[in-house]
């Protein structure tokens, strides 16, 4: 397990001296099974692959809970172990990445400077380990849209994104590190998040293609859930993460609510009928 940056680099040298590519998974520890899946999609094509494991202090805001998101060294370093966990430390740097247009709307203007923490972070963590493939979840749309876009504009596309769909609870609720918050109440109230979505999905499979209608459905859901205060539901573009008007083309509804102690997202790729 290498915790500084030689270390890191002498993990992928030996990955690639077996002739093996490099794939990365970055993370911010409390693995679940979200997590396991981005892994096991890494190492599906025979890649090494290289786990990073770092709670990113630039990307929470001062009321945020940076000192209380999960820390679960051990049993992170077991759950990652197999797949080649690599525990990457980055000290504190002057340098922030800011990426306009995708990090304007919704998740970056409840929270400023979120994305530039996102976005200088993992710009740093592609360096370090400089891996053929990145792979991200679907369930951090906006997050993928911010690094799509630093990817291409710093010249990182030989490296390839690869978006692996939400993994989710039985009952539909998205698997996150910050379900650890919820306790019994808040669990039922959180499905009104993935409940939203897919009343949403419903609206627009019976021919509705007014995005403000469809976003509508969805908050009504969470809006008439006790416990659940909604922060937006909102249908944008899934590489601009512009607000659309009229759902003609594939169009990510995004829903964020807050749930008792936690803050929740979910989202789903809605296609006109
Ligand atoms: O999605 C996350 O866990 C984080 O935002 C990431 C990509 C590891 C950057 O800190």
């Amino acid at each position: 397990m290498a915790r500084t940056v030689p270390g890191i680099r002498d993990a992928v040298a030996a990955i690639r001296s077996e002739g093996r590519s490099v794939a990365f998974v970055p993370t911010m520890g409390a693995l679940h099974e979200g997590h396991l899946t981005l892994v096991r999609a890494a190492a599906a094509t025979g890649a090494g692959v290289i786990v990073s494991v770092f709670v990113n202090p630039t990307q929470f805001g001062p009321n945020e809970d940076f000192t209380r998101y999960p820390r679960q060294e051990a049993r992170d370093a077991e759950m990652a172990g197999s797949a080649g966990a690599e525990w990457i430390y980055a000290p504190g740097f002057a340098t922030t990445i800011t990426v306009d247009g995708p990090s304007e709307g919704l998740e970056g203007a409840i929270r400023p400077g979120h994305f530039a923490g996102v976005a200088t972070v993992v710009a740093k963590l592609l360096l370090m380990v400089r891996p053929d493939r990145l792979l991200l979840g679907q369930k951090d749309a906006q997050q993928v849209a911010v690094v799509r876009r630093m990817m291409r504009d710093l010249h990182l596309d030989e490296i390839a994104l690869e978006v692996v769909p939400t993994v989710r609870e039985a009952d539909g609720l998205a698997m996150s590190s910050r379900n650890a918050y919820l306790g019994p109440e808040d669990r039922v109230a959180a499905l009104s998040l993935s409940r939203g979505l897919a009343a949403a999905e419903a609206t627009a499979a019976a021919g509705e293609r007014d995005a403000r209608r469809i976003e509508a459905a969805a908050m009504a859901v969470m809006e008439g859930t006790h416990g659940v205060a909604p922060d937006y539901a909102a249908l944008v573009d899934p590489d601009t993460f512009r607000p659309i008007t009229t759902l003609d083309g594939p169009a990510t509804l995004c829903v964020a609510a807050k749930v008792g102690p936690a803050r929740l997202i979910d989202n789903t790729l809605i296609r006109p009928t």
